[in-house]
Protein backbone atom coordinates (compact mmCIF):
# COMPACT_ATOMS: atom_id res chain seq x y z
CA UNK A 1 0.00 0.00 0.00
CA UNK A 2 1.28 3.49 -0.90
CA UNK A 3 -0.13 6.66 0.76
CA UNK A 4 0.51 10.18 -0.11
CA UNK A 5 0.18 13.55 1.40
CA UNK A 6 -3.17 15.14 2.29
CA UNK A 7 -5.16 17.75 3.80
CA UNK A 8 -8.62 18.46 4.78
CA UNK A 9 -10.22 15.18 5.94
CA UNK A 10 -14.24 15.84 6.45
CA UNK A 11 -17.02 13.99 7.17
CA UNK A 12 -18.17 11.13 9.99
CA UNK A 13 -16.98 7.99 10.85
CA UNK A 14 -18.40 4.84 12.47
CA UNK A 15 -15.17 2.56 13.31
CA UNK A 16 -16.16 -1.09 13.98
CA UNK A 17 -17.25 -2.84 17.05
CA UNK A 18 -14.99 -3.25 20.09
CA UNK A 19 -12.70 -6.18 19.49
CA UNK A 20 -12.66 -6.95 23.11
CA UNK A 21 -16.01 -7.42 23.74
CA UNK A 22 -16.36 -8.84 20.56
CA UNK A 23 -14.46 -12.00 22.00
CA UNK A 24 -15.82 -11.99 25.28
CA UNK A 25 -19.46 -12.02 23.71
CA UNK A 26 -18.68 -15.38 21.71
CA UNK A 27 -16.89 -17.02 24.61
CA UNK A 28 -19.41 -16.10 27.49
CA UNK A 29 -22.23 -16.50 24.55
CA UNK A 30 -20.82 -20.16 24.37
CA UNK A 31 -21.24 -20.97 28.18
CA UNK A 32 -24.10 -19.34 29.22
CA UNK A 33 -27.45 -20.82 28.50
CA UNK A 34 -29.74 -20.26 25.24
CA UNK A 35 -29.11 -17.62 22.52
CA UNK A 36 -26.52 -14.06 22.77
CA UNK A 37 -27.40 -12.29 20.22
CA UNK A 38 -24.23 -9.82 19.22
CA UNK A 39 -24.84 -6.46 17.24
CA UNK A 40 -22.08 -4.73 15.68
CA UNK A 41 -19.80 -7.49 16.36
CA UNK A 42 -16.45 -6.89 14.56
CA UNK A 43 -15.61 -8.95 11.58
CA UNK A 44 -12.00 -8.62 11.98
CA UNK A 45 -10.10 -12.28 11.68
CA UNK A 46 -9.36 -12.02 15.48
CA UNK A 47 -13.04 -12.38 16.62
CA UNK A 48 -13.39 -14.77 13.83
CA UNK A 49 -10.80 -16.94 15.53
CA UNK A 50 -12.32 -17.03 18.44
CA UNK A 51 -15.61 -17.87 16.64
CA UNK A 52 -14.12 -20.68 14.74
CA UNK A 53 -12.41 -22.09 18.05
CA UNK A 54 -16.03 -22.45 19.88
CA UNK A 55 -17.68 -23.98 16.43
CA UNK A 56 -14.82 -26.73 16.83
CA UNK A 57 -16.28 -27.26 20.19
CA UNK A 58 -19.85 -27.61 18.95
CA UNK A 59 -21.10 -24.26 19.61
CA UNK A 60 -23.74 -23.09 16.66
CA UNK A 61 -22.61 -19.81 15.89
CA UNK A 62 -24.56 -18.08 12.99
CA UNK A 63 -22.19 -15.13 11.85
CA UNK A 64 -24.49 -12.72 8.79
CA UNK A 65 -22.48 -9.93 9.07
CA UNK A 66 -24.62 -7.70 11.20
CA UNK A 67 -26.20 -9.97 13.87
CA UNK A 68 -23.98 -12.97 15.10
CA UNK A 69 -26.09 -15.35 17.23
CA UNK A 70 -24.45 -18.13 19.30
CA UNK A 71 -26.74 -20.99 20.73
CA UNK A 72 -24.84 -21.15 24.00
CA UNK A 73 -24.99 -24.71 25.76
CA UNK A 74 -24.15 -24.06 29.31
CA UNK A 75 -20.95 -24.16 31.32
CA UNK A 76 -20.74 -27.46 30.67
CA UNK A 77 -21.31 -27.84 27.05
CA UNK A 78 -18.52 -27.47 24.96
CA UNK A 79 -17.07 -30.40 23.26
CA UNK A 80 -13.69 -32.07 22.72
CA UNK A 81 -12.47 -30.37 19.48
CA UNK A 82 -11.19 -32.84 17.52
CA UNK A 83 -8.36 -30.82 16.13
CA UNK A 84 -6.01 -28.39 17.43
CA UNK A 85 -7.87 -25.09 18.16
CA UNK A 86 -6.33 -22.04 15.96
CA UNK A 87 -6.15 -19.17 17.57
CA UNK A 88 -4.69 -16.88 14.42
CA UNK A 89 -2.82 -13.76 15.68
CA UNK A 90 -5.37 -13.51 18.72
CA UNK A 91 -3.70 -13.19 22.22
CA UNK A 92 -7.20 -12.85 23.28
CA UNK A 93 -8.55 -15.91 22.03
CA UNK A 94 -5.45 -17.50 23.22
CA UNK A 95 -5.42 -16.32 26.65
CA UNK A 96 -8.90 -16.14 27.41
CA UNK A 97 -10.09 -19.59 26.34
CA UNK A 98 -7.35 -20.94 28.19
CA UNK A 99 -8.74 -19.88 31.39
CA UNK A 100 -12.19 -21.53 29.81
CA UNK A 101 -9.89 -24.64 28.72
CA UNK A 102 -8.31 -25.53 32.07
CA UNK A 103 -11.75 -26.61 33.82
CA UNK A 104 -13.15 -28.77 30.99
CA UNK A 105 -13.77 -32.01 31.45
CA UNK A 106 -11.39 -32.83 27.80
CA UNK A 107 -7.88 -32.27 26.43
CA UNK A 108 -7.03 -30.40 24.07
CA UNK A 109 -4.31 -28.34 21.81
CA UNK A 110 -4.15 -24.77 20.97
CA UNK A 111 -1.95 -23.05 18.65
CA UNK A 112 -1.74 -20.04 16.68
CA UNK A 113 0.44 -18.24 14.27
CA UNK A 114 4.21 -17.11 14.25
CA UNK A 115 3.48 -14.40 16.13
CA UNK A 116 1.37 -16.01 18.89
CA UNK A 117 3.99 -18.81 18.74
CA UNK A 118 6.45 -16.23 20.64
CA UNK A 119 3.75 -14.31 23.23
CA UNK A 120 4.08 -15.13 26.79
CA UNK A 121 1.97 -17.27 28.18
CA UNK A 122 4.00 -18.09 31.20
CA UNK A 123 1.90 -15.32 32.67
CA UNK A 124 -1.46 -17.07 32.24
CA UNK A 125 0.34 -20.78 32.62
CA UNK A 126 1.61 -19.74 36.58
CA UNK A 127 -1.75 -18.93 37.92
CA UNK A 128 -3.54 -21.17 36.38
CA UNK A 129 -1.49 -23.88 37.83
CA UNK A 130 -1.96 -22.43 40.88
CA UNK A 131 -5.62 -23.04 40.52
CA UNK A 132 -5.18 -26.66 39.87
CA UNK A 133 -4.80 -26.37 35.99
CA UNK A 134 -2.46 -28.42 33.33
CA UNK A 135 -1.54 -26.35 31.00
CA UNK A 136 1.98 -27.16 29.36
CA UNK A 137 3.99 -25.59 26.70
CA UNK A 138 4.88 -28.42 24.14
CA UNK A 139 7.87 -26.37 23.12
CA UNK A 140 8.93 -25.98 26.62
CA UNK A 141 9.50 -22.28 25.74
CA UNK A 142 6.45 -20.86 27.69
CA UNK A 143 4.64 -20.17 24.59
CA UNK A 144 2.19 -22.11 22.47
CA UNK A 145 1.33 -24.48 21.13
CA UNK A 146 -0.07 -25.28 24.61
CA UNK A 147 -1.72 -28.76 25.90
CA UNK A 148 -4.65 -28.32 28.26
CA UNK A 149 -6.02 -31.31 29.84
CA UNK A 150 -8.75 -29.87 32.02
CA UNK A 151 -9.05 -30.71 35.66
CA UNK A 152 -11.58 -29.98 38.46
CA UNK A 153 -9.98 -26.11 39.27
CA UNK A 154 -9.79 -24.34 43.14
CA UNK A 155 -9.90 -20.61 44.20
CA UNK A 156 -6.95 -18.86 44.38
CA UNK A 157 -6.26 -15.26 45.76
CA UNK A 158 -4.00 -13.84 42.60
CA UNK A 159 -1.64 -10.92 42.90
CA UNK A 160 -0.51 -10.22 39.27
CA UNK A 161 2.56 -8.69 38.12
CA UNK A 162 1.23 -7.19 35.33
CA UNK A 163 -1.57 -5.22 34.52
CA UNK A 164 -3.35 -7.13 31.94
CA UNK A 165 -7.07 -7.87 31.35
CA UNK A 166 -5.95 -10.76 28.81
CA UNK A 167 -4.44 -12.55 32.46
CA UNK A 168 -7.20 -11.28 34.88
CA UNK A 169 -9.58 -12.73 32.21
CA UNK A 170 -7.97 -15.99 31.68
CA UNK A 171 -8.30 -16.24 35.69
CA UNK A 172 -11.59 -15.40 36.07
CA UNK A 173 -13.07 -17.53 33.30
CA UNK A 174 -11.09 -20.61 34.75
CA UNK A 175 -12.79 -18.99 38.59
CA UNK A 176 -15.85 -20.24 36.89
CA UNK A 177 -15.30 -23.56 36.68
CA UNK A 178 -13.50 -23.86 40.31
CA UNK A 179 -14.50 -24.87 44.06
CA UNK A 180 -14.76 -21.43 46.07
CA UNK A 181 -13.67 -18.08 45.15
CA UNK A 182 -11.52 -16.28 43.25
CA UNK A 183 -9.91 -12.88 42.80
CA UNK A 184 -7.31 -11.33 40.80
CA UNK A 185 -5.41 -8.29 42.33
CA UNK A 186 -3.83 -6.08 39.67
CA UNK A 187 -0.67 -3.09 40.36
CA UNK A 188 -3.09 -1.02 38.04
CA UNK A 189 -6.32 -1.61 37.14
CA UNK A 190 -7.07 -2.95 33.37
CA UNK A 191 -10.13 -2.99 30.96
CA UNK A 192 -12.88 -4.07 32.91
CA UNK A 193 -15.12 -5.72 30.07
CA UNK A 194 -14.69 -9.27 31.53
CA UNK A 195 -16.18 -8.39 34.68
CA UNK A 196 -18.76 -6.01 33.33
CA UNK A 197 -20.32 -8.84 30.93
CA UNK A 198 -20.06 -11.62 33.15
CA UNK A 199 -21.74 -9.67 35.93
CA UNK A 200 -24.48 -8.64 33.25
CA UNK A 201 -25.00 -12.86 32.20
CA UNK A 202 -25.88 -13.25 35.86
CA UNK A 203 -22.20 -13.98 37.32
CA UNK A 204 -21.28 -13.51 40.84
CA UNK A 205 -18.31 -10.83 40.29
CA UNK A 206 -17.54 -7.71 42.33
CA UNK A 207 -14.55 -5.66 41.73
CA UNK A 208 -12.99 -3.07 44.02
CA UNK A 209 -10.14 -1.26 43.24
CA UNK A 210 -7.82 -3.20 41.53
CA UNK A 211 -9.31 -6.64 42.65
CA UNK A 212 -12.00 -8.75 40.85
CA UNK A 213 -13.40 -11.06 43.12
CA UNK A 214 -15.80 -14.18 41.44
CA UNK A 215 -17.39 -16.71 43.00
CA UNK A 216 -18.79 -19.51 40.81
CA UNK A 217 -22.47 -19.94 39.70
CA UNK A 218 -24.57 -22.98 38.59
CA UNK A 219 -25.55 -21.06 35.35
CA UNK A 220 -25.17 -17.92 32.98
CA UNK A 221 -27.99 -16.29 30.98
CA UNK A 222 -27.60 -15.45 27.27
CA UNK A 223 -27.71 -11.85 26.76
CA UNK A 224 -28.62 -9.00 23.87
CA UNK A 225 -25.25 -7.40 23.15
CA UNK A 226 -24.96 -4.26 21.36
CA UNK A 227 -20.89 -3.86 20.97
CA UNK A 228 -19.66 -0.29 21.01
CA UNK A 229 -17.44 1.34 18.65
CA UNK A 230 -14.06 0.29 19.41
CA UNK A 231 -11.95 3.29 20.92
CA UNK A 232 -8.74 1.64 19.89
CA UNK A 233 -10.25 1.74 16.15
CA UNK A 234 -11.04 5.26 16.89
CA UNK A 235 -7.84 6.16 17.94
CA UNK A 236 -6.73 6.60 14.27
CA UNK A 237 -9.44 9.08 13.27
CA UNK A 238 -8.55 10.96 15.92
CA UNK A 239 -5.08 11.14 15.17
CA UNK A 240 -5.56 11.60 11.73
CA UNK A 241 -7.72 14.58 12.68
CA UNK A 242 -5.32 16.14 14.81
CA UNK A 243 -2.10 15.97 12.55
CA UNK A 244 -3.76 16.65 8.96
CA UNK A 245 -4.22 20.27 8.48
CA UNK A 246 -8.00 21.58 8.02
CA UNK A 247 -9.75 18.23 9.35
CA UNK A 248 -12.54 18.20 11.19
CA UNK A 249 -13.37 14.30 11.73
CA UNK A 250 -17.30 13.52 13.61
CA UNK A 251 -16.65 9.75 15.25
CA UNK A 252 -19.60 8.15 16.12
CA UNK A 253 -20.57 5.65 18.78
CA UNK A 254 -17.08 5.29 20.09
CA UNK A 255 -16.50 3.01 23.47
CA UNK A 256 -15.36 5.37 26.74
CA UNK A 257 -14.93 3.01 29.39
CA UNK A 258 -12.99 4.70 31.89
CA UNK A 259 -10.45 1.58 31.52
CA UNK A 260 -9.91 2.16 27.63
CA UNK A 261 -9.53 6.28 27.86
CA UNK A 262 -6.35 7.07 27.89
CA UNK A 263 -6.18 8.25 24.22
CA UNK A 264 -8.63 11.05 24.54
CA UNK A 265 -6.96 12.14 27.95
CA UNK A 266 -3.61 11.96 25.69
CA UNK A 267 -5.01 14.21 22.46
CA UNK A 268 -6.06 16.39 25.07
CA UNK A 269 -3.19 16.90 27.23
CA UNK A 270 -1.18 17.83 23.70
CA UNK A 271 -3.37 20.29 22.79
CA UNK A 272 -5.78 18.48 20.69
CA UNK A 273 -8.92 19.85 19.58
CA UNK A 274 -11.39 16.99 20.76
CA UNK A 275 -14.49 16.81 22.29
CA UNK A 276 -16.79 13.92 23.54
CA UNK A 277 -21.24 14.43 23.08
CA UNK A 278 -23.86 12.58 23.40
CA UNK A 279 -22.24 10.50 26.54
CA UNK A 280 -24.73 7.80 26.84
CA UNK A 281 -24.72 4.07 28.19
CA UNK A 282 -24.88 1.07 25.57
CA UNK A 283 -25.25 -2.28 27.31
CA UNK A 284 -23.72 -0.95 30.49
CA UNK A 285 -20.45 0.44 28.63
CA UNK A 286 -20.53 4.10 28.39
CA UNK A 287 -20.73 5.51 24.63
CA UNK A 288 -20.25 8.65 22.86
CA UNK A 289 -19.29 10.41 19.89
CA UNK A 290 -16.38 12.70 19.39
CA UNK A 291 -15.76 15.69 17.43
CA UNK A 292 -11.91 16.13 16.39
CA UNK A 293 -10.22 19.36 14.70
CA UNK A 294 -7.16 19.79 13.15
CA UNK A 295 -4.47 21.14 16.65
CA UNK A 296 -1.05 22.17 16.88
CA UNK A 297 0.29 19.84 18.94
CA UNK A 298 2.67 19.75 21.62
CA UNK A 299 4.58 17.23 23.29
CA UNK A 300 3.73 15.15 26.64
CA UNK A 301 4.95 12.58 29.14
CA UNK A 302 2.65 9.32 29.18
CA UNK A 303 3.50 7.20 31.79
CA UNK A 304 1.91 5.86 34.97
CA UNK A 305 -1.72 4.43 35.99
CA UNK A 306 -2.72 5.50 32.38
CA UNK A 307 -0.46 3.61 30.28
CA UNK A 308 -3.19 0.22 30.45
CA UNK A 309 -6.19 2.35 29.19
CA UNK A 310 -4.37 3.19 26.51
CA UNK A 311 -1.85 0.64 25.88
CA UNK A 312 -2.94 -0.12 21.90
CA UNK A 313 -2.53 3.29 21.46
CA UNK A 314 0.95 3.82 22.12
CA UNK A 315 2.01 3.53 18.26
CA UNK A 316 -0.43 6.09 17.24
CA UNK A 317 0.46 8.28 20.03
CA UNK A 318 3.83 8.07 19.09
CA UNK A 319 2.90 9.47 15.71
CA UNK A 320 1.24 11.84 17.14
CA UNK A 321 4.35 12.99 19.16
CA UNK A 322 6.14 12.64 15.43
CA UNK A 323 3.86 15.71 14.64
CA UNK A 324 3.98 17.64 17.58
CA UNK A 325 6.36 20.55 18.87
CA UNK A 326 9.01 19.86 21.67
CA UNK A 327 9.52 16.29 23.64
CA UNK A 328 7.49 13.02 24.03
CA UNK A 329 8.17 10.60 26.54
CA UNK A 330 6.28 7.58 26.82
CA UNK A 331 7.50 5.25 29.86
CA UNK A 332 6.30 2.16 32.33
CA UNK A 333 5.16 0.67 29.16
CA UNK A 334 7.50 -2.34 29.11
CA UNK A 335 4.40 -4.23 27.71
CA UNK A 336 5.03 -3.07 24.47
CA UNK A 337 7.52 -5.44 24.11
CA UNK A 338 5.21 -8.55 23.74
CA UNK A 339 2.14 -7.60 21.82
CA UNK A 340 2.03 -8.55 18.29
CA UNK A 341 5.24 -7.05 17.51
CA UNK A 342 8.13 -5.70 19.89
CA UNK A 343 6.21 -1.91 19.35
CA UNK A 344 9.06 0.10 20.53
CA UNK A 345 11.72 -1.39 18.80
CA UNK A 346 9.32 -1.22 15.69
CA UNK A 347 8.17 1.75 16.47
CA UNK A 348 11.92 3.36 16.34
CA UNK A 349 12.88 1.66 13.38
CA UNK A 350 10.01 3.09 11.44
CA UNK A 351 9.30 6.86 12.61
CA UNK A 352 13.42 6.80 12.18
CA UNK A 353 13.10 5.77 8.56
CA UNK A 354 10.53 8.60 8.35
CA UNK A 355 13.46 11.12 9.57
CA UNK A 356 12.03 11.12 13.01
CA UNK A 357 14.19 11.60 16.18
CA UNK A 358 12.68 8.42 18.21
CA UNK A 359 15.04 7.33 20.80
CA UNK A 360 13.37 3.81 21.81
CA UNK A 361 13.85 2.80 26.07
CA UNK A 362 13.50 -0.16 28.01
CA UNK A 363 9.65 0.68 28.87
CA UNK A 364 8.97 3.15 26.25
CA UNK A 365 10.47 6.12 23.72
CA UNK A 366 11.16 9.62 23.75
CA UNK A 367 9.80 11.60 20.95
CA UNK A 368 11.25 14.65 20.00
CA UNK A 369 8.55 16.43 17.25
CA UNK A 370 9.01 19.09 15.24
CA UNK A 371 10.53 17.95 12.45
CA UNK A 372 9.26 17.34 8.93
CA UNK A 373 8.53 13.34 9.05
CA UNK A 374 9.15 11.98 4.98
CA UNK A 375 7.34 8.98 3.45
CA UNK A 376 9.76 5.73 4.11
CA UNK A 377 9.44 2.41 3.16
CA UNK A 378 7.60 0.89 6.61
CA UNK A 379 7.32 -2.87 7.92
CA UNK A 380 4.43 -3.49 9.63
CA UNK A 381 6.00 -6.82 10.78
CA UNK A 382 2.24 -7.98 10.38
CA UNK A 383 1.05 -5.71 13.37
CA UNK A 384 -2.01 -3.94 12.39
CA UNK A 385 -1.42 -1.44 14.84
CA UNK A 386 1.68 -0.25 13.41
CA UNK A 387 0.16 -0.20 9.68
CA UNK A 388 -2.44 1.53 10.73
CA UNK A 389 -0.49 4.21 12.53
CA UNK A 390 1.82 4.27 9.72
CA UNK A 391 -1.17 4.74 7.02
CA UNK A 392 -1.93 7.75 9.59
CA UNK A 393 1.65 9.14 9.60
CA UNK A 394 1.99 9.34 5.93
CA UNK A 395 -1.20 11.30 4.97
CA UNK A 396 0.73 14.27 6.87
CA UNK A 397 4.15 13.28 5.47
CA UNK A 398 6.38 14.62 2.63
CA UNK A 399 6.42 12.10 -0.60
CA UNK A 400 5.02 9.04 -0.19
CA UNK A 401 5.12 5.98 1.97
CA UNK A 402 4.69 2.55 1.32
CA UNK A 403 3.38 -0.05 4.20
CA UNK A 404 4.59 -3.39 3.77
CA UNK A 405 2.35 -6.24 4.45
CA UNK A 406 -0.14 -3.53 4.93
CA UNK A 407 -3.35 -5.98 4.53
CA UNK A 408 -2.79 -7.37 8.40
CA UNK A 409 -5.21 -4.17 9.34
CA UNK A 410 -7.81 -7.16 8.64
CA UNK A 411 -6.84 -8.42 12.10
CA UNK A 412 -8.74 -5.52 13.70
CA UNK A 413 -10.18 -3.36 10.81
CA UNK A 414 -10.97 -5.29 7.60
CA UNK A 415 -12.49 -1.68 6.16
CA UNK A 416 -9.55 0.91 7.77
CA UNK A 417 -7.91 1.85 4.39
CA UNK A 418 -11.77 2.72 2.38
CA UNK A 419 -12.76 4.78 5.85
CA UNK A 420 -9.69 6.79 6.22
CA UNK A 421 -9.53 8.02 2.56
CA UNK A 422 -13.61 8.25 2.40
CA UNK A 423 -12.65 11.50 4.77
CA UNK A 424 -10.62 12.55 1.99
CA UNK A 425 -13.13 12.84 -0.99
C1 LIG B 1 -6.98 -7.14 25.52
C2 LIG B 1 -6.08 -6.76 26.48
C3 LIG B 1 -4.81 -6.10 26.18
C4 LIG B 1 -4.78 -5.54 24.77
C5 LIG B 1 -5.32 -6.49 23.76
C6 LIG B 1 -6.76 -6.86 24.10
C7 LIG B 1 -8.21 -7.81 25.95
O1 LIG B 1 -3.77 -7.04 26.31
O2 LIG B 1 -3.45 -5.18 24.41
O3 LIG B 1 -5.29 -5.92 22.47
O4 LIG B 1 -9.17 -7.91 25.14
O5 LIG B 1 -8.28 -8.25 27.11
P1 LIG B 1 -3.08 -7.34 27.73
O6 LIG B 1 -4.14 -7.84 28.62
O7 LIG B 1 -2.04 -8.38 27.47
O8 LIG B 1 -2.50 -6.03 28.18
Amino acid sequence: MKIKRLNGLKGTISVPGDKSISHRSIMLGSIAEGTTEVHNFLQGADCLSSIACFRQMGIDIENNGDIVRIHGQGLHGLKRPENTLDTGNSGTTTRLMSGILAGQNFDCTINGDISIQSRPMRRIMTPLSLMGASIESIRSNDCAPLKITGQKLHGIHYDSPVSSAQVKSAILLAGLYADGETSVTEPVLSRNHTELMLGACGGDVHSQGTTATLRPVKRLESQKIIVPGDISSAAYFMAAGLIVPDSEIYIENVGINPTRDGMVKVCQAMGGNISLENVRDVCGEPVADMVVRHSSLHGTVVEGDIIPTLIDELPIIAVMAAFAEGQTIIRDAAELKVKESDRIAVMAENLSAMGVDITPTADGMIVNGGGAPHGARIQSHLDHRIAMSFAVAALASDGETEIIGSDCVNISYPTFYQDLFKLAE
